[in-house]
């Protein structure tokens, strides 16, 4: 987060609106190549990579769909790896953010306005990768797993999946998110963390196989979420792995693969903590 997008609290917690606040500023050139580079280095480029060659061989012409793009990190990556890339958002300042950032970078992308929780008959069956980062958190209840299946919707069967969401069990993150509520600069609406069974169970229920989530990031989350804010300045990320990452770690992503088959719409999952059941 930038400082710019700490802002006075609004009442709205999730929509359209919380979004055109995030994005009515264009990024600072120089900080936007520096959150790049940041993005290439770091382990979730290197984890995508990784996966996605397995799964798909080279990523070289495959066509991808990052849903509820912004400003669209991970499509810039796969762009300069030749991929052809869709960037989809219903928000215009970020689509219009993201295609000045194409524009800039010289790298081809198609444009999409859309709502994921809306008709997607245009998009689907249609990538072989679709993807999202911190995108999936800003729901509650059934429409977490609509937001998961929007992903199975849009991909042919057998396509890949990369979903990365903040990890409920990263102790930074959750001071961090509570002290800024709490001064009224939390930005983001409604943001629930995943743990790696909820994100797992919804993934199945979506209609993904081979479903995987693993944790990284627990000393990013510390020079991200406390040195940044006790110092008041940027701080170079320390991104090196700690053996807390798989417990602790910021970042919990998924990987899975597009099966024949999405849950019936009366089926119930119990939650983790048995509180109650979900779809
Ligand atoms: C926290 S931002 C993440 C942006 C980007 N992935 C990143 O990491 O910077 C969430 C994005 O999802 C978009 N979004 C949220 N709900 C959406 C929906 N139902 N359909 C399309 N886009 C949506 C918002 O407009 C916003 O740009």
């Amino acid at each position: 987060m930038t400082p710019s997008q700490l802002v006075a609290p609004t009442t709205v917690t999730t929509g359209p609106a919380i979004w055109d606040r995030v994005w009515r500023h264009a990024p600072d050139i120089e900080k936007d190549e520096i959150r790049l580079a940041r993005e290439a280095r770091g382990r979730r480029w290197a984890e995508t990579v990784r996966f996605l060659t397995v799964a798909l061989g080279e990523l070289r012409g495959l066509r991808t769909i990052e849903l509820g793009s912004g400003l669209g990190d991970l499509s810039v990556l796969l762009a300069r790896a030749g991929a052809d890339v869709t960037l989809l958002d219903y928000c215009d300042k970020a689509l219009t953010l993201a295609r000045q950032r194409f524009n800039r970078l010289g790298l081809p992308a198609t444009f999409a306005r859309a709502d994921f929780l809306g008709d997607l008959s245009e998009y689907a069956g249609r990538y072989d990768v679709a993807l999202s980062i911190g995108v999936v958190e800003h729901f509650r209840g059934a429409a977490r797993t609509a937001a998961l299946t929007a992903h199975r919707a849009v991909l042919r069967t057998g396509g890949a999946v990369v979903i990365s969401v903040p990890h409920a069990l990263c102790p930074t993150y959750r001071i961090w998110k509570t002290y800024l509520q709490f001064r009224g600069w939390w930005p983001y609406g409604l943001e629930i963390p995943y743990t790696r069974g909820e994100l797992s169970r919804r993934a199945r229920c979506a209609g993904f196989e081979q479903v995987r989530c693993q944790a990284f990031g627990f000393r990013e989350s510390w020079s991200e979420h406390v040195l940044r804010g006790l110092l008041r300045r940027d701080v170079g990320v320390d991104d090196r792995a700690s053996r807390l990452d798989a417990a602790l770690g910021l970042v919990l992503m998924m990987t899975g693969i597009a099966g024949g088959r999405s849950c019936p719409a009366d089926d119930v999952m119990k939650l983790p903590d048995g509180r109650g059941s979900v779809r």
